[in-house]
């Protein structure tokens, strides 16, 4: 696994996304994050179709639950063949262990599992308030990181920001998959704290996550090349 793009299909219906996909006819198919509102629409088909022509697939189901069904509906995503899956770090490293075991194919392989630390959502005040979690958020984001590397996960899911520091505590063989990406120039929308492609292959990022500055551009596909070429190239 090496440095790419990863292109967010944020869509609600099979019929959008493949309207979307049929667009790259070159010969780099992007690798697509599948969220939950598409795969809860569609199914577990939607990720075999998308498989079927030739995409690598990151699904972005966030699995949070005891150890046992963890485990259990590891071991099916991991027969659906998709490349990365990920989990909230919160759920313990009982659960995280868990998980790696029912990913885990009778001939050895499996898919990337990567965690969520703290979802950029939840700030200090709600961490405080509702959680009762009163360390830094940073500190916070760090020990779920290490906690996840110590469970054997392969990276987590962290803002550009961080990436430079999860990679100094667990090395940098541990992965950051980074949204909150945007173009110089581009709209934010309800991005808070966002790099370039170019500024995130600088701070070490392993994966951009890129979501409306390709799918809502006038021309996606050249914006998909323009992150390609700013991160990966
Ligand atoms: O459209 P945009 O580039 O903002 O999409 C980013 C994608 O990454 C979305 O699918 C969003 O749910 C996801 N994401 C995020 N921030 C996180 C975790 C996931 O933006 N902390």
């Amino acid at each position: 696994m090496g440095k790419d793009v990863i292109v967010a299909c944020d869509f609600s219906s099979a019929e959008a996304v493949y309207s979307f996909l049929d667009k790259f006819t070159g010969e780099k198919k992007p690798f697509v994050k599948i969220g939950m509102e598409l795969f809860y629409a569609e199914g577990p088909d939607i990720v075999r179709q998308i498989k079927k022509r030739g995409h690598r697939i990151f699904l972005d189901l966030k699995l949070h639950d005891i150890p046992n069904t963890v485990k259990k509906a590891m071991a099916v995503l991991s027969g659906l063949d998709v490349d990365i899956v990920n989990l909230h770090a919160a759920g313990t490293t009982a659960m995280m262990e868990a998980a790696l075991e029912g990913l885990t194919r009778p001939d050895g392989t499996r898919p990337l599992l990567i965690a969520v630390t703290q979802l950029t959502s939840t700030d200090q005040e709600s961490m405080e308030r509702d959680l009762l979690i009163h360390e830094p958020m940073a500190d916070v984001v760090m020990h779920y990181a290490e906690i996840a590397k110590n469970a054997g996960l392969d990276g987590v899911v962290c803002s550009p920001m961080e990436a430079a520091a999860v990679h100094d505590r667990c090395g940098k063989g541990f992965l950051t998959v980074t949204p909150g990406v945007r173009f110089a120039e581009g709209d934010r929308g309800d991005q808070k704290r966002v790099m370039t492609p170019a500024e995130a292959k600088k701070i070490g990022s392993d994966y951009i996550v890129v979501g409306r500055p390709i799918t809502a551009a006038a021309d996606p596909v050249a914006a998909y090349e323009r992150c390609v070429a700013e991160f990966v190239d």
